[in-house]
């Protein structure tokens, strides 16, 4: 075992700030410590995740929009939604998804709330459409799942357990042997000398740090860089039917005249705040192809392309947004970075489901 660096690890840089007060500069942590899992509703939680009958048409499962084999995401720029709909953002990863600050682009929930973004995904019209008194039935007529539920909850599967399984099984999903990661625990030779410039340019020259920081390289913030709307939102009427529907679901003030994807206005109903979204983690960025809230930028040098231009139009523009004047070799050196940021790609095996069998007279 190598040491931890101790340069990196030590606490962050103190410094003062106008008022006096003291602050934090952000810094670089390896990933968060792994949350403790029940294994046996994990296990659960695994099936369920690819289970097609936990959606009102029996088409599709959480995986259809969080496939292992696209990093947790769907490959797509904008989700498809639920048959007969179409859904206005990209479908996000789910690397290290137990340690969100908030949950969805907007911010709309809390990251702690793992079993209420499970029950929205679950239930709402756009993704899986499930009713869960129907969910609890067909669940019922499995036997093995009836037997595993018993075993792990002591009961019949029920709403805010079948909940519970999935959000266990999606504290599984985590980045594994990312190079920088190593790198960050004392393994020196884990990133490439280019990698190793693009880190400098990433905490000086190109500032990214001032955002993506920490253990999730995320700040948890919200923050309006200008990314293009997805032209599909004006163009496309079932997309704009979910956008619209989802203005009006959170009250949306004059939501009618909106005809772009406003972020977290929705959450604050505050002007300042539209446009901003979510400050992303960067694990497994490799993965997770294309890239924003609105699948807009389609590869990690256009990411860096755009943020070199210091970003695009927004009325709330982050002043931390600023043109780069990067040379050609250090965009290279910084897209290196980011590919250093990427684990192995996760086991692709979707466990055997089990079948119905009708449950005997008076066993219901
Ligand atoms: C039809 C596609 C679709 C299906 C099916 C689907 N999701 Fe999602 N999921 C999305 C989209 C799109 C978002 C982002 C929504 C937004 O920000 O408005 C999302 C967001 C999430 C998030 C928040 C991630 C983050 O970092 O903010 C989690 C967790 C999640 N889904 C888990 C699940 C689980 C578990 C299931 C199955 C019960 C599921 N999803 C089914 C498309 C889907
Ligand atoms: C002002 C805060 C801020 C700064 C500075 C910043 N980012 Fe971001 N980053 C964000 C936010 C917010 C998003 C999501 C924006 C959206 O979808 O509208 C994002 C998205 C990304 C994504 C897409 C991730 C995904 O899953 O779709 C990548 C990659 C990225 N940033 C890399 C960088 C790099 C490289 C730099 C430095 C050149 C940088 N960021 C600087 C806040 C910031």
């Amino acid at each position: 075992m190598n040491a931890p660096r101790p340069v990196i690890l030590a606490a962050a840089v103190v410094l003062l700030t106008a008022g006096g007060a003291v602050a934090e500069a952000p810094s670089f942590a390896p990933l968060p410590e792994p949350p403790k899992v029940d294994e046996a509703k994990a296990r659960i939680g695994n099936m369920l995740f690819f289970d097609t009958r936990l959606s009102g048409d029996t088409a599709s499962s959480c995986a259809s929009c969080h496939s292992p084999e696209a990093g947790w995401g769907d490959g797509q720029a904008l989700s498809d939604g639920y048959t007969g709909t179409a859904y206005f953002r990209n479908a996000p990863s789910l690397f290290n998804v137990a340690h969100r600050k908030y949950l969805m682009w907007d911010g709309r929930l809390d990251g702690s709330d793992l079993g209420t973004v499970v029950r929205d995904m679950l239930t709402e019209a756009h993704t899986m459409n499930m009713d869960s008194r129907l969910a609890q039935e067909r669940l019922k007529q499995v036997p093995e799942y009836a037997e595993a539920f018993k075993a792990a909850y002591g009961g019949d599967p029920y709403g805010g357990q079948i909940y519970g399984a999935i959000g266990e099984y999606l504290k599984t999903i985590r980045t594994t042997n990312a190079p920088f990661d190593r790198y960050l625990r004392g393994e020196d030779a884990a990133l490439t000398a280019e990698q190793a410039t693009g880190m400098e340019l990433f905490q000086g020259k190109a500032n990214c740090i001032a955002c993506h920081s920490g253990p999730t390289l995320s700040d948890g913030g919200l923050h309006a860089l200008g990314v293009p709307e997805n032209a599909e939102n004006a163009t496309d009427a079932e997309r704009q039917i979910t956008m619209l529907r989802h203005f009006a679901t959170m009250g949306t003030p004059n939501y009618m005249n909106l005809r772009e994807d406003v972020g977290n206005y929705v959450v604050s109903k505050d002007r300042v705040d539209i446009g901003k979204f979510v400050t992303p983690s960067l694990w497994d960025v490799g993965q997770t192809a294309p890239y924003m809230h609105s699948g807009t930028v389609a590869t990690l040098a256009d990411v860096v392309d755009f943020y070199d231009a210091g970003g695009g139009e927004a009325a709330n523009k982050s002043p931390l947004i600023q043109p780069l004047n990067l040379s050609a070799e250090e965009k290279s050196a910084l897209v290196a970075f980011l590919e250093s940021l990427t684990g192995d790609a996760p086991d692709t095996t979707v466990p055997e489901l089990p079948e119905y069998a009708p449950r005997e007279l008076g066993k219901n």
